[in-house]
């Protein structure tokens, strides 16, 4: 691949040359066997429960056409808006669909009407909007309760009346109980516990549903609330591969694998001498004589420009499989890269910013999230357009179809009969 790709460029003089120009090397590989995987993990953490796979943000940055294929085992998939559903809609599924915030406009209804979609009812104007929509289809709606993050959703105290005027109404066919926890990622789960309280209270003698968990409540406590809050988890983060409370527990601790790669290779190599600094603002200056790799990756790629660069404080990478870090400043468009622990790199080498290396080697988005004082999620979604997408894996996916328990991947997908299905 390397090889052929440095051939290919060598023939840039060749008359066919300008009808097809080699792309960039950076690319985003979107591993559909992990996203399975990764869902079998949650539905197993579920205890029983049913799993929306949460793919707002465009599936968390994997894109939702090349997600889907890894992901239609789910029970549902749990969105942001008309325009996800629509997408996920043409991808064939049939099966629910949750809009996480409900409706923006009055005019989503005929949407959510059209297109089957149950939807999360957290403010008084939404009651006010069902309530003169002249709808062909009662609605199904999940009511949301504030139970602590005071983001979204009704208080304890009026919680009640919320679903008392939703009940009465011939819009709606069925109210399902939901909240979401603030810090289930904490160290401390007393705060969860008392969000969960707090929400068995405020919904005690209420009929329906519950659905409490994200992927840091599936995992640490799902099985636990399964008999009392929990007929629906909403595993997001987890099902790509990333440890919703790293560091506390790691991707490898809960048996997540990536299903991202972020790749791409060596574009250039210096021998730089001891005492010389590398890449803008001079933040790097080399303690020795040193081969350093230049990665075509930047910051408008997506990379966080405020990943640290350093010997001691530099951020992981793997070069040709081989954990290395990162040296000086990120830019727009390139990395330097240490290749002391590399010796044989060159240029072409292989560049794995995040994910799994074609050796095998693996390095999770949590490390170099945690490098940048960030989480897992806002890399993932950061990738730039520029990163074209690839899908890998699908022989193993099938492979995994055919000797995973029956449970899982049985959701309605497509084709499969469903009180959803859209006319
Ligand atoms: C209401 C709701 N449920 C579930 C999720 C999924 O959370 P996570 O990605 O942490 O699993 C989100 C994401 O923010 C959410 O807003």
């Amino acid at each position: 691949m390397r090889d052929s790709r440095v051939g290919a460029r060598r023939q840039c003089g060749s008359p066919g040359w300008q009808n097809s120009p080699m792309p960039r090397p950076i690319e985003a590989l979107i591993h559909v066997d992990a996203l399975a995987a990764n869902l079998a993990v949650a539905r197993r953490a579920a205890g029983g429960a049913r799993v929306w796979a949460v793919v707002k943000a465009d599936a968390y940055g994997h894109d939702i056409g090349h997600a889907y294929a890894g992901l239609k085992g789910a029970d549902g998939f749990a969105l942001l808006d008309v325009a996800e559903a629509v997408r996920i809609r043409a991808l064939g599924w049939r099966g629910p669909i949750l809009l996480l915030e409900g409706c923006f406009d009055p005019r989503d209804l005929d949407a959510c009407a059209r297109l089957h979609l149950w939807h999360t009812v957290h403010h008084a104007a939404q009651i006010d909007w069902l309530a003169a929509h002249k709808t062909e289809r009662p609605h199904r709606v999940f009511l949301k309760l504030n139970s602590g993050m005071n983001r979204l959703g009704f208080s304890p105290q009026a919680f009640r009346a919320a679903w008392l005027r939703l009940d009465a109404l011939v819009q709606v066919e069925q109210i399902i109980l939901m909240t979401h926890l603030a810090s289930a990622e904490a160290r401390d789960l007393d705060s969860s516990d008392a969000a969960v309280a707090l929400f068995e209270r405020a919904t005690a003698e209420l009929p329906g549903e519950r659905s409490v968990c994200n992927s840091a409540a599936t995992l640490r406590f799902g099985t636990r609330l399964a008999a009392s809050a929990s007929d629906w988890v909403r595993p997001g983060i987890m099902v790509y591969g990333s440890s919703p409370d790293h560091p506390l527990h790691s991707a490898f601790d809960w048996g997540l694998v990536p299903a991202m790669t972020l790749k791409s290779e060596l574009i250039a190599v210096q021998d730089v001498p001891q005492g010389a600094s590398i890449g803008y603002g001079a933040t790097f200056t080399a303690e020795r004589d040193m081969r350093i790799g230049v990665v075509a990756c930047g910051y408008a790629d997506g990379y966080p420009r405020v990943a640290p660069g350093g010997i001691d404080r530099g951020t992981p990478v793997l070069v040709d499989g081989v954990r290395t870090r990162t040296v000086g400043r990120v830019s727009m468009d390139m990395i330097s890269v240490d290749l002391g622990p590399v010796p044989d790199a060159r240029v072409g080498s292989e560049a794995v910013l995040w994910g799994r290396a074609a050796n095998g080697a693996l390095l999770p988005i949590d490390e170099i999230a945690a490098a940048a004082g960030t989480v897992g999620y806002e890399l993932m979604c950061a990738r730039a357009q520029r990163v074209r997408l690839r899908s890998v894996g699908m022989e193993a996916l099938d492979a995994m179809t055919r000797t995973l328990p029956a449970q899982v991947g049985s959701g309605p997908g497509p084709g499969a009969a469903s009180a959803d299905e859209p006319a």
